[in-house]
């Protein structure tokens, strides 16, 4: 196995079965030792510990500079774990589980006692998924633990969708990271809260509120908690200002024959004022448009795509070190609703609606 190292951090590289099957293993016994190690998964790299290490979970917070009420999601491979981490499991998450995992669907259930309190934030119940990513995997048999694993930037930036993404934020603050190339669907889980009375989805992402509705038979909606509200999150993540670029970003939302008239006037507003002005559009919006730091996420025909790209499109702006970045916005329908939840996300509230 080639075994790079940066700044302190070893780089496993996991690209073909054969290297991925020595990668898990190295990586697997590092976190059996307490240390913690970021891999791949389907949505984003996730930076892993042994969730039943309250010491090696405690390591998870530093490194990032996370807040300890923000509680992590654990990684499992099988429902022997599931079990182990969640009581009462309802019908709906059995069923839940058949259809989607592995894959990007996170569900918040009753936690056991045993689940150390710094990997819940101190809450009642426990996030858990199982990744589909073969790396992730294969890193979960070999460990044989549950992984907690938060997205492995820090905190608040972007997440990250490739082991150089990693490394940029973390180099030096983790034990490895395995670089399994990069990660297919691009934004974090669907996060689905199961622990109250009606099923309420916390965070949006590529398991769609329609598939989980049709499943269940019943409409689920996306959480309606607001910053403004004063009342308590019911995921703690959301108070917190996420997937931020370093310039700030203006979503541009409206009709798509607007969007180019609108974008077109901000970008002058900006540029006579003498800043750099990044673009981020789609396919079809970008041939109306000229700019020296303009990036296409891709086709509006193809959100799934454009999911895939935005953090290394908010990531790419910080190098290219524009002072403000205009986004266009899509429709918020099926992926979309994912797509625009990051994009207000990183937004912060600045959101121009085009009449
Ligand atoms: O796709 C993903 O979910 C990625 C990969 C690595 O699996 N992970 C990820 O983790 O995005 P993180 O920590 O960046 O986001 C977890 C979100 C946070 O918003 C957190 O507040 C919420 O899930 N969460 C975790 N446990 C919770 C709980 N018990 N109740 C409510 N929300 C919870
Ligand atoms: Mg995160």
């Amino acid at each position: 196995m080639t075994v790079k190292k940066r700044a302190g951090t070893y780089v496993y590289e996991a690209k073909d079965p054969a290297a991925m099957a020595k990668a898990a293993k190295a990586a697997a016994k590092l976190l059996q030792q307490g240390k913690l190690v970021a891999f791949p998964t389907e949505t984003v790299y996730g930076l892993g510990a042994n969730a039943w290490d309250e010491k090696a979970v405690e390591k998870i917070f530093f490194a990032k500079g996370r807040p300890a009420d923000n509680p992590l999601i654990v990684h499992i491979s099988g429902p022997r774990q599931l079990e182990a981490l969640a009581d009462p499991i309802p019908a709906e998450a059995w069923l839940l589980a058949e259809r989607f995992w592995p894959g990007p669907l996170t569900l918040v259930l009753p936690k056991k006692t045993q689940v150390p309190d710094v990997v819940t934030g101190g809450l009642k119940t426990v996030a858990v998924r199982i990744p589909r990513h073969p790396v992730a995997l294969a890193l979960l048999q070999e460990a044989d633990l549950p992984l907690a694993a938060p997205s492995a930037n820090l905190s608040g930036r972007p997440s990250p969708t490739t082991a150089e993404h990693v490394l940029t934020d973390l180099a030096g603050r983790i034990e490895a990271v395995v670089d399994g190339g990069p990660c297919e669907v691009g934004l974090e889980s669907t996060v689905l809260d199961l622990s109250r009375e009606t099923p309420q989805i916390l965070r949006p992402g590529a398991v769609t509120a329609q598939e989980i509705s049709e499943l269940l038979g019943q409409n689920c909606v996306l959480t309606r908690w607001q910053e403004e509200s004063g009342a308590k999150p019911p995921s703690p993540g959301l108070k917190y200002l996420h997937y931020a670029p370093q310039a700030p970003l203006y979503l541009l939302r409206g009709e798509p024959q607007r969007l180019v008239s609108g974008l077109q006037k901000e970008q002058q507003k900006w540029e006579a004022a003498g800043n750099k002005t990044g673009l981020l559009v789609s396919a079809e919006t970008a041939p109306f448009l000229q700019s020296d730091y303009l990036l296409v996420l891709g086709s509006r025909t193809d959100p799934a795509g454009m999911a895939a790209r935005l953090y290394d499109a908010l990531r790419r702006f910080d190098r290219l070190g524009v002072d403000v970045i205009l986004a266009e916005g899509y429709p918020a329908t099926g992926v979309g609703l994912a797509l625009m939840n990051r994009l207000q996300k990183a937004a912060g509230g600045r959101v121009i609606d085009l009449e």
